[in-house]
């Protein structure tokens, strides 16, 4: 695996230590919000068996103009891009994809698959944001993401350190919630926050 981008690494290591906290053969439950090619989820899913993944793209064109990466401005992504990078996606996630597979498509706006899995009543190990690099998208994707995470799970994402706008809405959002108490940078400039577990109700002490 040392050939593959150090974030992927450092999310395969997240969902094994995740997998360590469920029952045996219990799913790990991951979604991916940007998935554009697939090669950071088909990796995840081809080494970690027990992963089930939620893969939630647009695949249209979208706009990264007041996006800065390390000083600098991106453009519009074309749609002839995303068409293409939509089929390399479906092409590198086959093995999964079919019918009582590990791994669902979702066609559609971030916030909107997020906000319809929460409504679902869906809990996931792990939500993995990786969409829309701009400040006010990354942050409505964490406050979409969050409700999603089951406690004791890892809310992360990509490029932080890299993007200004990821900084920025990761900060807004740690300073708003409270249960967002920790904030860890890891290899490959991916961010996690860890949902409490839930704690267990103490029993009354017996006088
Ligand atoms: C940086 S790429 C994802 C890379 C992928 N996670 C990986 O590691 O290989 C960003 C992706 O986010 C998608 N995207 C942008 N805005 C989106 C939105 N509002 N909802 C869903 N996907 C979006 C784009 O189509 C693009 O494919």
């Amino acid at each position: 695996m040392s050939h593959q981008p150090l974030h992927a690494m450092t999310l395969c290591e997240i969902l094994r230590d995740l997998g360590g906290t469920t029952p045996t053969r219990a799913p790990v439950k991951y979604a991916e919000i940007g998935v554009e090619q697939g090669r950071t989820l088909s990796l995840i899913l081809r080494n970690l068996p027990s992963v089930h993944a939620w893969a939630v793209d647009t695949w249209e064109s979208y706009d990264m103009s007041d996006a800065q990466h390390q000083g600098e401005s991106y453009g519009i992504v074309p749609k002839s891009t995303q068409q293409e990078n939509y089929r390399l996606a479906l092409e590198a996630l086959d093995p999964w994809t079919k019918v009582g597979g590990r791994c669902r498509v979702y066609r559609m706006p971030s916030v909107l698959a997020a906000d319809a899995l929460s409504r679902a009543g869906e809990k996931m190990h792990c939500v993995f944001i990786d969409a829309d690099h701009r400040e006010a998208a990354v942050y409505a994707d964490i406050k979409a993401g969050w409700p999603l995470v089951a406690p004791g799970g890892i809310l992360c994402g990509h490029d932080f350190g890299s993007w200004y706008g990821v900084e920025r809405a990761v900060g807004w959002f740690m300073d708003e919630e409270p249960a967002a108490n920790k904030l860890d940078v890891l290899p490959g400039y991916v961010w996690a926050i860890k949902r409490p577990s839930v704690k267990a109700i103490e029993p009354p002490s017996v006088v």
